[in-house]
């Protein structure tokens, strides 16, 4: 058996596998977001330690964690864990959709205009980098200290096994990594005024990078077994769901909206907002658009009018409602695809009278689904050619919001076998073929036979009745931000 343990925004997830890769067991315990102040959001790195032991604790009364060979994490990207000399945490993590480095970019792009070709992505609040020369700025005593940086992941490998491990695809998500030659660029840290010796050593996402410690093995009731280097949330998904080739892709519905498309090289397009990074698996690379509120705009409008997502979807299907006249615009934390504005806010247009709950439901369905149909353009025009799309997250449970993505995106949308846990699934696989190349197998044999394509649930196909209401819709989404943009900082 293998374990994958994906650390999320709202949640950590674990998932057990067996040697044939099936899905065994799964578990998940929440997790809190601070934001003291408007655009920004943090988290603990101890209360991701507690929930790893809760999983963990949840998982063992299920399965025989003596039988677990190796295990992976999968992690929420970008997120700065500053470390002091003694390995203790400094700060709580700047997190993957805070935005309050927006001037600490701007200045890094006039002082460093190579830096868009040395990382191959344009410097967005969220990055890794952006959010160290705000700490350099704004908290210099703990800058003073700062011994190691380490993403969200790496700070749980480091707990785990003791060992400074990063992979590429995480990585390459700091802007410190060159994508082309997946080894941390000196000239990159210096901007930042950090070194090699500030980073954790970069791996494969397969390979064994340490085994876990005698206390915490005993701690959780696991072997002393060998940890992987795991990946970045999204390029893990990928694994799990078998997106390993140029042509494939999929759209995640997480606390973000990921378009992921795979590519055979490092195909940058900074201009366009795209993230172009490394793939967990070698001599792949991967391009996204990312906007900052997908599953978290359902959530956050579940709370506010005091209801439950399920409670909340159950009445948008019993109501019937298909079209609304609202348009929900969903950056709640900001966005990044395609206009990189910290300052952009969510809004509710065309709300009247007469307008029921249900209706706001769905402009919230359909307002995330026009942002990943920004990304999907994004994407196209950055050369990105999806012949073959899935849908994974949280989110894509829902077959009410599968289908509108589907419609929005006029695209054929598949969902699999464990899309909802797809980060999960693929640290996991990460692990198994790490431990399978260890004893001997040749690393692309065993991605063909073990990150295979999970078994079809459904098919959405694009509803062509619908296209000019949502064409028109877009539109006014599309406007709606220029027009009010003005007013967001
Ligand atoms: C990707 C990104 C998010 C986080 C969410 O660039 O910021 O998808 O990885 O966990």
């Amino acid at each position: 058996m293998f374990l994958g343990l994906d650390l999320g925004t709202s949640g950590l997830k674990g998932v057990v596998i067996s040697g044939a890769g099936d899905v065994l067991a799964q578990a998940s315990c929440s997790l809190t977001v601070q934001s003291p102040k408007a655009t920004w959001s943090e988290q603990s790195p101890e209360e991701w330690w507690l929930a790893l032991v809760d999983v963990c604790q949840q998982l063992r009364n299920v399965c025989d964690f003596s039988a677990i060979e190796a295990l992976g994490f999968s992690g929420q990207m970008h997120g700065a864990t500053l470390l002091n000399r003694a390995g203790e945490v400094l700060r709580p993590c700047i997190l993957w959709n805070d935005g309050r480095s927006k001037s600490q970019c701007e200045s890094l792009m006039r002082r460093y205009p190579e830096l868009l070709t040395l990382s191959g992505n344009l410097v967005m609040p969220g990055f890794t980098a952006p959010k160290i020369a705000w700490v350099k700025e704004h908290e210099p005593d703990i800058f003073a200290q700062l011994a190691k940086v380490l993403l969200p992941k790496d700070y749980m490998v480091f707990r785990m096994t003791g060992a400074f491990a990063t992979d590429c695809s995480d990585a390459a998500g700091t802007l410190w990594l060159n994508p082309e030659t997946r080894m941390w660029d000196e000239q990159l840290l210096a901007m930042c005024d950090l070194t090699v010796a500030h980073m954790p050593r970069v791996f494969e996402g397969h390979e064994i990078v340490g085994h876990v410690s005698k206390s915490v093995a005993v701690a959780l009731g696991l072997g002393e077994i060998p940890v992987v280097a795991g990946a970045g949330d999204n390029a893990a998904g990928a694994v799990g769901m078998g997106v390993t080739e140029p042509g494939q892709g999929f759209v995640s519905l997480g606390t973000s909206g990921v378009y992921f498309s795979v590519s055979q090289v490092h195909n940058a397009n900074p201009e366009n907002t795209v993230h172009a990074f490394c793939h967990a698996l070698p001599n792949r690379w991967h391009q996204m658009g990312v906007t900052l509120s997908a599953a978290n705009s359902l959530t956050w409008f579940a709370n506010t009018v005091n209801m439950t997502v399920p409670d909340l979807m159950d009445e948008l299907e019993r109501s019937g409602v298909t079209k609304t006249r609202v348009v929900f615009l969903p950056y709640l934390n900001g966005e990044r695809t395609p206009i990189n504005d910290p300052f952009a806010s969510g809004q509710f247009f065309g709300v009247m009278n007469n307008t029921t709950r249900a209706e706001m439901c769905l402009a919230v369905l359909e307002g995330v689904a026009f942002s990943m149909l920004d990304c999907q353009s994004a994407l196209s025009s950055a050369g990105s050619d999806v012949s073959e799309l899935s849908l994974i997250g949280g989110g894509a449970r829902s077959a009410i919001w599968r289908q509108i993505m589907a419609n929005v995106l006029n695209k054929t949308l598949i969902y699999r076998d464990g899309g909802d846990v797809g980060p999960g699934l693929g640290a996991a696989r990460l692990a198994l073929l790490g431990k399978r190349e260890r004893e001997g197998g040749a690393i692309e044999a065993l991605i063909k036979d073990h990150c295979t394509l999970p078994s079809v649930l459904a098919s959405h196909a694009p509803d062509t009745a619908l296209q000019d209401y949502y064409r028109s819709k877009y539109q006014i989404y599309g406007a709606l931000y220029k027009q009010t943009s003005l007013m967001s900082e």
